[in-house]
């Protein structure tokens, strides 16, 4: 099973495939978590992208889709892999499409989780996350149980730097212009699965779940 879950900003990609992941037992490859990683360390990943992160733009594809080359080999991807934050250009959807033609591997389906405009910004300018175990939280929708302090590693939850509500409108328009023409990509190829975004966490993942279940040998 290899998934790609595609969406804007704040539409809770990471969200439904860190469930999925674990429902399945699947590995997940979120690229924004990798290079965030690779910014706190300074190495050269990291040094490269930084930049464009602060500012809400994409990183370079080449830097990403070796990313993705060197995630994919791994032995925990055998089983199958869920990619929550790539493909964002259709240059690197067709770099992915020769990757897996390569190792003979094919891509299941792309879940598609379209959410409101407004709705975006909100889960965005209200996301924290926990800097030790990277747990997301919301100010309002999902809040920590404790005074602002993760529920797991009991030190204060922050804000992303790319949260503030000027960086989140520009993701948004990048979204719209790079990212936004994968979703006829993959309709073309008929892979693409809508998934209504707005409603409730468990709510849109019993939605994916069923798809998925749909999709196993056997159904
Ligand atoms: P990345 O980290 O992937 O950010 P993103 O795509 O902007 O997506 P987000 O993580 O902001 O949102 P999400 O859809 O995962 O939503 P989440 O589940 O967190 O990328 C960051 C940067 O890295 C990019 O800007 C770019 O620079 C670079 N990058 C990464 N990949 C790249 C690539 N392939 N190519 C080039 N550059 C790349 O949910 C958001 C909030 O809403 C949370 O607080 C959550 O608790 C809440 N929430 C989720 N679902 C619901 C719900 N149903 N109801 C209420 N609240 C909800």
């Amino acid at each position: 099973m290899i998934f790609i879950f595609l969406g804007a900003p704040g539409s809770g990609k990471g969200t439904q495939a860190t469930l999925t992941a674990e429902k399945y037992r699947l590995t997940q490859i979120c690229t924004g978590d990798i290079l965030r990683e690779a910014v706190q360390r300074k190495d050269a990943l990291g040094l490269k992208a930084a930049d464009y992160m602060t500012a809400g733009k994409l990183v370079p594809d080449d830097l990403v889709i070796d990313i993705i080359e060197q995630r994919i080999e791994r032995a925990n991807c055998k089983r199958g892999f869920l990619l929550d934050g790539f493909p964002r250009t259709i240059e690197q959807a067709k770099r992915l499409g020769k990757m897996l033609k390569q190792r003979n591997r094919a891509l299941s389906e792309v879940f598609y989780i379209k959410v409101e405009e407004k709705q975006l910004i909100r889960r965005l300018t209200g996301r924290r996350i926990c800097p030790q175990c990277s747990k997301l939280y919301h100010i309002e929708f999902n809040p920590p149980k404790r005074d602002e302090l993760c529920d797991i590693c009991h030190i204060p939850v922050v804000q992303r730097k790319d949260d503030s509500p000027e960086v989140v409108l520009s993701r948004l328009e990048v979204y719209r212009q790079k990212t936004e023409p994968l979703v006829k990509y993959y309709q073309k190829k008929d892979m693409l699965i809508p998934v209504e975004g707005n409603g409730k966490v468990d709510e849109i993942f019993r939605e994916i779940s069923q798809k998925i279940d749909g999709f196993l040998p056997g159904n």
